[in-house]
């Protein structure tokens, strides 16, 4: 992996889950990690048990809704680190439901996450890019911005950060910063686990590689697009979703 000993990555929502292992694999290249969520314990926590692994990390907690938070912690990130080279809008969450069922709130919560915080901490972030001739911007989508029955709010937020993507690739290309989107498909978290067995069997009947994915996976892919081999690659979708986007439903 070239060049990202001493590169500096804010993820978002990255003290558990795949932002969690991706903050993991890049650190283990030598980037400074910002370690942001909403939670206090669980930043304190992880930034901890990355610091006894010898690796350089800041814990930032902050809402990514909240505009003066974000600039607040991207202002924190830059006075610690020298700059953000490297952003992971990686933090959701699903307010799921039939369309009768949900409510104004659900929608509002699920699309500020989702894509608003995506929004805020990308403005936060491209002009101290910029100013450093380039960086990488990596928005964590979702297989369900296809359409997903009972997932108005998520699917309509993940396929606004699509939009968003691609429009912050035609603003930002000649600038030196790339990006681009991974679409997840069903990855392995601890409510898969919790799920009955004819439950998991239903979804896995879905999977052409007849799987679920791990959080490496994204991990993997996210190191893809921030090597410096990638800088031709923008705007893209990439599906990590084990071939589920071949097909709707
Ligand atoms: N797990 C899957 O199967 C799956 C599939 C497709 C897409 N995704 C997407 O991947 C991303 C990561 O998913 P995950 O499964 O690792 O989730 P996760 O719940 O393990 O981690 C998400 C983190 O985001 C944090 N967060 C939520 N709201 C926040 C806010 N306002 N400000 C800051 N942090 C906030 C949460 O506290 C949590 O720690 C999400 O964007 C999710 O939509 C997940």
């Amino acid at each position: 992996m070239a060049g990202l000993q001493g590169k500096v990555a804010l993820i978002t929502g990255s003290a558990s889950g795949m932002g969690k292992k991706t903050a993991q694999r890049l650190a283990e290249r030598g980037v400074k990690v910002v370690i942001n969520d909403i939670v206090p314990e669980k930043v304190e926590q992880t930034v901890q048990e990355f610091r006894s692994q010898g690796f350089e990390v800041m814990g930032k907690v902050a809402d990514i809704c909240n505009a003066s938070a974000v600039a607040e912690m991207v202002k924190g990130a830059v006075e610690r680190f020298g700059s953000v080279d490297i952003l992971v809008n990686n933090a959701g969450m699903e307010k799921a439901g039939a369309l009768r069922n949900l409510s104004e709130k659900d929608w509002d919560v699920t699309v500020s996450v989702n894509l608003k915080g995506a929004f805020l901490c990308s403005q936060a972030v491209h002009g101290y890019m910029v100013e450093k001739g380039g960086g990488r911007i990596i928005n964590i989508a979702s297989r369900a911005w296809l359409g997903g029955a009972g997932q108005a709010p998520y699917a309509s937020a993940k396929a606004g950060l699509v939009g968003l993507t691609r429009t912050l690739a035609l603003e930002l290309g000649r600038k030196g910063v790339t990006v681009n989107c991974i679409a997840p498909g069903l990855i392995h978290t601890p409510m898969w686990d919790e799920l009955p067995e004819k439950n998991r069997s239903a979804f896995l009947a879905k999977q052409p590689t007849g799987k679920i994915g791990e959080d490496d996976d994204i991990a993997n892919a996210i190191l893809f697009f921030v090597d410096d081999d990638a800088s031709f690659i923008t705007g893209q979708v990439f599906y990590v979703c084990g071939g589920r986007s071949l097909f709707a439903g």
